[in-house]
């Protein structure tokens, strides 16, 4: 395994992210919840850059105890990350597809060590 170079701890706070490159692979890291979280930029749909897509929060439907419909609002848990092309969302903590989980981002594995964060390929 290859650890390859990101970025500068102190470059990548909360909601930061950055893309590298390795043996023509994008590989896309995004620091969320106070994790490193990084995934190939393909998505499974049609291949889009899905790495370069919005981070937004869940949207989510507000149903009252007596079933009537509240409206939406933005989830406070589950980050998703939307890709650019047609609007697939992924969950960032699991790389799977929000509308299918069926579909998923391949996930590679991180390092953060003595200021520095690495992806393993
Ligand atoms: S290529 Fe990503 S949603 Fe279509």
């Amino acid at each position: 395994m290859t650890e390859i170079f990101v970025a500068r701890s102190a470059d990548m706070p909360e909601g930061a992210r950055n893309t590298v490159e390795s043996e023509g692979r994008q590989i896309g890291v995004v620091r969320a919840k106070g994790k490193l979280h990084a995934f190939l930029n393909i998505c499974p749909h049609q291949g889009g850059p899905v790495c370069d897509g919005l981070l937004i929060h869940r949207v989510e439907e507000v149903i009252a105890a007596d079933k009537t419909y509240q409206g939406m609002r933005f989830s406070e848990t589950d980050l998703h990350i939307v890709c650019p092309w047609h609007g697939w969302e992924f969950n960032v903590e699991t790389g799977r597809c929000a509308g299918d989980g069926k579909h998923g981002l391949k996930r590679f594995q991180t390092v953060e060590r003595d200021g520095a964060i690495y992806v393993v390929i």
